[in-house]
């Protein structure tokens, strides 16, 4: 599928985004080792988190929905999940295989799980090897390193896990095994990583202690149905707000988005980059903060995006590249190696195609640097399948000066599907 974006004056109007992707996930898997029933709503009707409904109704789950974003889980508690007569696929969700594994670490029965083109080559060992720690064993390609891998799980022992890296991923898979192990699991992490996982957690009634980059849990806990509504996600909600930074004119608010502190590190960088940003109507659901965010085009200067920001917005560096590419002045983005490794190699992916708008931009082994200000001219931009790209590169376009295709659009589904209808209700022509 092709997406054509047009260039605009402007963009102006309220728009909500959907549900927020990695709490939408982690709705479901905790609803179903839950005792009771979950109820979620705005949960995200996004190919990722349909694959993690998917595979918990092959692990035996009942799950009603999603209807409209509602959706009911009859949770089967801690021992209650069954042998998948199939093989599970997580499409192309690394957050599905990565948390999946460690729930799955702690079952006592075989699995095989598998994913899309992409997944099958992004690395796994980061959870395999803690989980291996834990007693569970996997049989995979390259030394169990990549999907498809058979999992065997059973009696884990708990772990103090250093994870080399500020990933949610790896820190979830470790917590979640650890919930099936008998004792204390901890995991500390270089830098703070999303926390979705640690507050639903105990917004299921699981206590734990948080103390700096460190969470600790002990085993075999009482998870309580729930109800989970779901915040919209910024990660979505950063595509049309760094396009209204950009142009100038714009006046857009985003309601219902979700502020976790471990996930607004766009917000900080627009700021830095001098973006007229308000946050308005700032309340808590369902244990995450939300807000509804205004952004009003003014232009924007480059800024430097490196150390502990990095995993607060690792998600949003493809758009933040963008925004890079329409400031004045020079914008550089280290520490980011962890880019190379997510659905595309988001380094390489967005300086591709960015040069194709005539953007002056620049690889480094760990991130980009990016000469602004240039005008960019619309173009046939690839999407590599990566979402995020796709997203990103519509938003170069609607700042060009002629119209722009992004092929292999279909890849937007994973995570923000209505994407296009979005941009074309706020687009002023
Ligand atoms: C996610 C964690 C991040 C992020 C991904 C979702 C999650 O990955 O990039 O889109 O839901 O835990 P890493 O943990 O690999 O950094």
């Amino acid at each position: 599928m092709e997406l054509i974006v047009n260039p605009v004056k402007k963009l102006s109007g309220e728009i909500s985004v959907p549900g927020d992707k990695s709490v939408s996930h982690r709705a479901v898997m905790l609803g179903a080792l839950a005792r009771g029933t979950t109820e979620v709503e705005n949960f995200l009707m996004g190919e990722d988190c349909l694959a993690t409904v998917k595979c918990f109704g092959a692990l035996g789950v009942q799950i009603k929905g999603p209807d409209k974003g509602r959706l009911t889980i009859q949770g089967v508690g801690l021992e209650g999940l069954k042998e998948p007569a199939d093989v599970l696929d997580a499409g192309n969700s690394g957050t599905t295989t990565r948390l999946l594994l460690g729930i799955l670490a702690g079952q006592p029965f075989c699995s095989i799980l598998t994913g899309d083109g992409s997944l099958r080559n992004r690395p796994m060992a980061r959870v395999t090897k803690p989980l291996s720690d834990m007693g569970a064993s996997f049989l995979g390609r390259q030394e169990n390193r990549f999907l498809p891998l058979a999992v065997r799980g059973g009696t884990l022992k708990p772990i103090a896990f250093q994870s080399p890296v500020a990933s949610a991923q790896i820190k979830s898979a470790v917590l979640l095994a650890g919930l099936f192990a008998e004792g204390e699991t901890t995991v500390t992490e270089p830098a703070p990583s999303r926390d979705h996982t640690e507050r639903m957690l105990e917004s299921f009634g699981v206590q734990l202690l948080r103390t700096g980059n460190t969470v600790t849990l002990q085993g075999r806990p009482q998870l309580r149905g729930n109800k989970v509504r779901v915040p919209g996600d910024i990660s979505s909600a950063a595509f049309p707000l760094v396009a209204a930074a950009i142009l100038p004119g714009s006046d857009i608010t985003v309601t219902g988005v979700g502020i976790n502190p471990t996930r607004d590190g766009l917000l900080e960088v627009l700021r830095k980059m001098g973006a007229n940003l308000e946050l308005l109507n700032i309340r808590m659901q369902s244990g995450e903060p939300v807000a509804d965010i205004r952004v009003r085009g003014t232009g924007l200067k480059g800024t430097e995006i490196s150390g502990e920001l990095i995993p607060r917005l690792i998600d949003e560096i493809p758009v933040l590249a963008v925004a890079a590419a329409y400031a004045e002045g020079t914008t550089v983005i280290k520490d980011a190696a962890e880019l190379k490794v997510k659905e595309s190699n988001r380094i390489a992916t967005v300086a591709e195609e960015l040069k194709k708008f005539g953007a002056d931009i620049e690889e480094l082994p760990d991130g980009l640097i990016v000469q602004g200000g240039k005008p960019l001219q619309g173009t046939v931009a690839q999407s590599y399948g990566d979402h995020r790209i796709a997203m990103a590169m519509a938003v170069a376009g609607l700042g060009a000066s002629r119209p722009t295709t992004i092929e292999g659009a279909h890849c937007v589904d994973v995570s923000f599907p209505g994407f296009a209808h979005a941009l074309k209700f706020l687009a002023v022509e």
